[in-house]
């Protein structure tokens, strides 16, 4: 079962995924967690030139950078662990593409990105995506103690409209369930457990 999480930084993604792999693995699950870009040694290369502030990357070359830690990730890890019945949880995934590059660099049609998400994923799709829902002031508030890497230093326009994407990804595809991140942490993990039971 593939599960992955999605939203703006500050969304409590990674402390999620850290209550929801401890849960599973109780309950006798084998859990994998890769984060994207990385979760290999090829894909956490291409993750430091992403996020490197230093580095000048045309919008193209980044959305394909960003394919290929995904691609080498799926072929790698994921898929491998898929075919021995274990669980695959990723603190994000090509939604991730499509709000970042589609939306907010603006980059081509849904339909261009959604051709080239495929091909990455290897054809593979989430059983199920969590959209951290929180405000853009909210993500501001959580995270401005933090010094930011290539990705956060885009601007406020450009975060807008990778909210518009993530919104507009979650009304279009049944596999989204979109949580109020804004909640408190142990709020947040009871409503992801409730969806979860009914898938595994
Ligand atoms: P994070 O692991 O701290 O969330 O950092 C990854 C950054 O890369 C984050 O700003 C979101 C961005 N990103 C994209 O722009 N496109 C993608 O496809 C992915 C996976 C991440």
């Amino acid at each position: 079962m593939l599960i992955t999480f999605e939203g703006i930084d500050g969304s409590g993604k990674s402390t999620q995924i850290e209550l929801l792999k401890n849960r599973l693995t109780e309950a006798g699950k084998t859990v994998n967690v890769f984060r994207e870009p990385g979760g290999t040694d090829v894909s956490e290369l291409i993750r430091g030139m992403l996020l490197n502030p230093e580095i000048d990357i045309d919008p193209i070359t980044e959305m394909l950078l960003f394919s290929s830690a995904r691609s080498q990730l799926v072929a790698e890890k994921v898929l491998p662990a898929i075919d021995k019945g274990e669980i695959v949880i990723l603190d994000r995934f090509y939604d991730s593409t499509t709000a970042y590059q589609g939306y907010g660099r603006e980059l081509f049609d849904t339909e261009k990105i959604t051709q080239i998400n495929q091909l990455a994923s290897h054809g593979k799709a989430p059983d199920i995506t969590f959209y951290l829902k929180i405000s853009l002031e909210d993500s501001i508030n959580r995270t401005n103690h933090m010094s930011k890497d290539r990705m956060e230093q885009s601007g406020n326009e450009f975060f807008k409209r990778v909210i518009s994407g993530f919104d507009e990804l979650s009304a279009n595809y049944d596999r989204f369930k979109i949580i109020d991140a804004s909640k408190n942490i142990h709020d947040v993990h009871s409503e992801i457990m409730t969806h979860l039971k009914q898938l595994i």
